[in-house]
């Protein structure tokens, strides 16, 4: 039995199976890293989208961000073989969570591909979603693209009905993360019996932390990640793959 069989064979529909995801699921669509070779974080400066920056030059912060997004999100992506296989998971009932770091929304997309069902995984966005704004007076969200074409052409910062001035919907570094979307996360951590770790360099908090939280409560832990992480030492299975080839694999051992 090799060490994937072996965290296959922990995974059954009585189990509760938690995956958290970071920015290397994504990377196979297309999506760029943060860290590691030409990461966002070594092509644009992360000082420059903080929520103290926010407020005080919301108008600079603006400009910033749409050349981020066009950076991050500007080609058509689509979920990989690694999403699609996750949301089979969660459809076939092998999945309970998905904690995403991801604000590109590529999980509900590849739920909505392999269809709902009402055992469907929770998918909790952590960070947001980079797809949506979010008012910061009335709390109003809605779709960011109309919102950020207004922003390119000179409305910045962009305003709502409401007068308040809109930003875009994911956590901002220096900004805290909603409490109840930490709770969340932190519970199901506790209560996981296997937790994957897919996609992350895990130094981010409070995202880096739920792995060891896991462990320490007796859970089976996978690391499904290119590099190494500094959770690999609680590690049950460490798979040095690309989540394509890993997760598929990993779902199809369950069927
Ligand atoms: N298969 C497996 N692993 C991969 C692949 C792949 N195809 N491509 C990249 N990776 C791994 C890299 O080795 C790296 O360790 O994915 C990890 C991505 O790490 P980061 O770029 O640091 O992304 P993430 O962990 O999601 O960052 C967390 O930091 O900047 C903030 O808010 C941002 O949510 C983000 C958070």
């Amino acid at each position: 039995m090799d060490d994937l069989e072996r965290l296959a064979a922990e995974i059954d529909r009585d189990a509760t199976v938690v995956a958290l995801t970071g920015a290397g699921i994504s990377a196979p669509s297309g999506v760029p890293t943060f860290r590691g070779d030409d990461g966002v974080w070594d092509r644009f400066d992360e000082g420059q989208f903080t929520y103290g920056r926010f407020q005080r030059d919301p108008d600079g912060f603006w400009a910033d961000r749409i050349e981020l997004q066009q950076a991050m999100f500007g080609d058509d992506y689509e979920p990989n073989a690694a999403h699609d296989a996750l949301a089979a998971m969660s459809r076939e009932g092998y999945l309970d969570a998905i904690l995403t770091q991801n604000t590109d929304g590529l999980h509900e997309d590849a739920a909505d591909t392999v269809g709902d069902s009402d055992d469907d995984a929770t998918i909790l966005e952590l960070h947001g979603n980079a797809r949506r704004v979010r008012c910061v007076d009335c709390g109003k969200r809605r779709d960011g693209d109309p919102i950020f074409e207004r922003a390119a052409e000179g409305e910045r910062p962009p305003t709502c009905d409401c007068g308040g001035i809109y930003k875009p919907d994911v956590v901002l570094f220096g900004e805290q993360l909603p409490g109840a979307a930490i709770q969340r996360a932190r519970s199901l951590a506790q209560e996981s019996d296997v937790f994957l770790a897919i996609g992350s360099s895990l130094v981010v908090e409070p995202a880096a932390s739920l792995p060891r939280q896991a462990a320490s409560s007796g859970a089976t832990v996978g690391v499904v990640n290119l590099e190494s992480t500094p959770v690999d030492d609680v590690a049950d299975v460490i798979q040095r793959e690309d989540v394509t080839e890993t997760v598929p694999r990993l779902r199809e051992l369950l069927s």
